[in-house]
């Protein structure tokens, strides 16, 4: 039987140090961090993410800013109001929710948010940083996948990961920091996707699985080796009457037969899902603190 990792309670941890550096910072006089966040529409699910982010500042102790637009603003408006947010020298990370309409690009409203303001590490400055081990903002995801590792001391030096999803977000900068030089890392990667031939073997193979390719219960027993560390990055809304919200939570991984076979396993929620969020206080942190640009 795995032991789980518990998101829920390291970003706990992560939080209360989070909220101590605040309190130093605010008795040395020092920069409150400041996180703006830019919300385009009404989608039920980036509401909530977006919600929640500013909850998290204010639990920590940082300024929040939320700027909400209708989902009609034209991407040049977008455009002049994420370069106000840019040269507003309070602000120190800032965010644009995705998914976006259609009519606007995501790479352009990327690529408007200046570097050293991009919390998300979604810049491709931050992207190619971080491939080449500079000192990058890490997106969320990733950065709270290996900082649950490191904090459970789970072994990935000269382990086989498999990572399933190359998403932007998280399948593709998760393989390479992986396999990047450290702790964790190290790890012989391999980065699974639609057009893998038989992705049921190259799961079978590895020591760590990566699941994140965003279909419900996709990875089951029979795809795990015994003692893999199993890291659950799926998240997806399942209409249950029985539930108050009409739905319930369910991860990449089968949770209830994985668990049997698995060393280490994150649960849905309450797995990879609140590291996130931890992780982007924790670089908004680093923003204020110059850390990172400097
Ligand atoms: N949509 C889904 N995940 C994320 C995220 O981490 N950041 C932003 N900005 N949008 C998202």
């Amino acid at each position: 039987m795995a032991t789980r990792l518990d998101g829920k309670t390291t970003s706990r941890t992560i939080r209360d140090e989070i909220k101590a550096e605040v309190q130093t910072i605010v008795h040395q006089g020092g920069k409150i961090p400041h996180l703006a966040a830019v919300l385009v529409g009404e989608d039920g699910a980036s509401e909530t993410y977006v919600n929640g982010k500013v909850r998290d500042c204010n639990e920590v102790g940082f300024k929040s800013t939320l700027r909400r637009f209708d989902a009609t603003i034209s991407e040049e408006d977008l455009l002049k109001e994420v370069q106000a947010l840019n040269d507003d020298p309070d602000i120190d990370g800032l965010i644009v929710q995705l998914p976006l309409p259609d009519h606007i690009s995501v790479e352009k409203v990327t690529e408007q948010i200046r570097p050293e303001k991009d919390v998300d590490g979604f810049h491709p400055v931050n992207v190619g940083r971080m491939a080449k081990n500079l000192p990058a903002y890490i997106s969320a995801t990733p950065f709270g996948i290996l900082e649950l590792l490191k904090r459970y001391n789970v072994e990935t030096s000269g382990k086989h990961c498999v990572v399933i999803g190359r998403s932007d977000i998280v399948g593709s900068p998760v393989s390479i920091l992986m396999a990047r030089k450290g702790n964790p890392g190290n790890a012989t990667v391999t980065l699974c996707h639609s057009r893998t031939a038989d992705l049921a073997a190259e799961v079978r193979r590895a020591d760590i699985i990566i699941a994140a390719l965003g279909k419900p219960e996709f990875v089951t027993a029979d795809m795990v080796k015994e003692g893999a560390v199993v890291i659950d990055v799926g998240i997806t809304r399942i209409p249950d009457e029985t539930k108050k919200s009409g739905f319930r939570l369910v991860g990449d991984v089968k949770f209830e037969e994985v668990e049997q076979k698995a060393s280490f396993i994150t649960p849905v929620p309450g797995g990879v899902g609140p590291m996130t969020r931890a992780s982007l206080l924790y670089n908004t942190l680093l923003a204020a603190q110059r850390k990172i640009y400097s």
